[in-house]
């Protein structure tokens, strides 16, 4: 059986190397994302390109992927979801207040949101060691590191794995944050009850790095991804594979593996 999806974003830099594994993929049929195979020169991608979301969404889709800004990306969840199909949101900088939002309408619309801030498996395993760590290790802090042209902040990879930390246990810092002798910002945001270090320089590409302290030992969980898209293809598929097996938000592509 083929899975029709509406890919938003498919120009994009995440989006279009996404765009061209879906024309290989003989179960997923891309069919709305001018002709998109004009644009990134795959003449197997014989879809067009509409102009908003809800204009491509006017073609049946099964699975919409959400690749574009996160000043559009609720609202184009919400559409696809309005009009019956699973979603699998790529673009960072989403809170958690709007994914409590987007719950609300997948469960009404009986339809499955899996959300990854990073499709990369190395991330997802940093997420889950970080995970296994916190259960052991009271404090850490997370710092995540970007191209200076990244709007938002934090990446969405830092927000997942402060939520999924949140999980396991509240961290408990020496000095609470609020009693800093000194500027309170260059202790990070709290985010999810983790203090949050967001650095945008010209010279990185995508990195998170985990660090858990304890009195004379630390541990440094890292992932780091380089300047190509590729990364996150192979976890994009699989969640377009998996999400109709899905009922509301699930972040995390962890939420699809056995691991
Ligand atoms: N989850 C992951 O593993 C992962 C990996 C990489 C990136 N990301 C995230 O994915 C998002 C996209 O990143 P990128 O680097 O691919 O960005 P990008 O190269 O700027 O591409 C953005 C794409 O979105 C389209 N777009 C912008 N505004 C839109 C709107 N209102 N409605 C529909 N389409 C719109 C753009 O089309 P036009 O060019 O025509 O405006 C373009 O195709 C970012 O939030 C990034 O942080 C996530």
């Amino acid at each position: 059986m083929t899975t029709n999806v509406c890919l938003a974003g498919a120009t994009g830099w995440a989006g279009s190397e996404l765009a061209r594994a879906l024309a290989a993929s003989a179960d997923l049929a891309l069919v709305a994302g001018r002709i998109l195979g004009d644009v990134l020169a795959e003449p197997r991608l014989a879809c067009p390109v509409y102009a908003s979301a809800a204009e491509a969404l006017g073609t049946h889709c099964d699975v919409f992927v959400e690749y574009t800004k996160p000043a559009s990306a609720k609202g184009n969840i919400v559409t696809a979801l309005d009009h019956g199909a699973h979603v699998v949101v790529g673009t960072s900088g989403l809170t958690d207040a709007d994914y409590a939002e987007i719950d609300a309408v997948a469960r009404v619309r009986r339809r499955g949101v899996l959300a990854c801030g990073n499709f990369a498996l190395t991330a997802v395993l940093l997420q889950r060691f970080a995970e296994a760590a916190a259960k052991l290790v009271p404090q850490w802090e997370i710092i995540d590191y970007a191209h200076d042209d990244k709007i938002d902040a934090p990446s969405g990879t830092a927000r997942e794995l402060a939520a999924r930390l949140a999980k396991v246990r509240s961290p408990a810092p020496t000095i609470p944050v609020d009693r800093t002798v000194g500027p309170r910002e260059t202790r990070g945001a709290t985010v999810s009850g983790s203090q949050v270090h967001s650095i945008r320089l010209p010279g990185y590409t995508i990195s998170a790095e985990a660090i858990f302290g304890m009195p004379d030992q630390k541990l440094t969980i890292r992932h780091d991804s380089g300047s190509s898209a590729r990364p996150y293809v192979d976890g994009a598929l699989l969640a377009i594979r998996k999400v109709s097996g899905l009922l509301g938000v699930h972040r995390g592509l962890d939420a699809v593996l056995d691991l």
